[in-house]
């Protein structure tokens, strides 16, 4: 089974806004580590969707 890329072990800041639908990187491939970007199309990983 393949496992996501770690990209950092430390909580990273952000600023959302309330009630923008957001998705998380659950990959590890996005450039924007924190959120999807669509890198995950080439591994088993799907990004997980929030609203804040
Ligand atoms: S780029 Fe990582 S889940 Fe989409």
């Amino acid at each position: 089974m393949k496992k996501p890329k770690i990209v950092g072990r430390k909580p990273i800041a952000v600023e959302l806004t309330k009630g923008e639908e957001k998705y998380f990187c659950a990959c590890g491939e996005s450039k924007s580590p924190q959120f999807c970007d669509g890198s995950h199309r080439t591994t088993p990983f799907k990004p997980l969707a929030f609203t804040p």
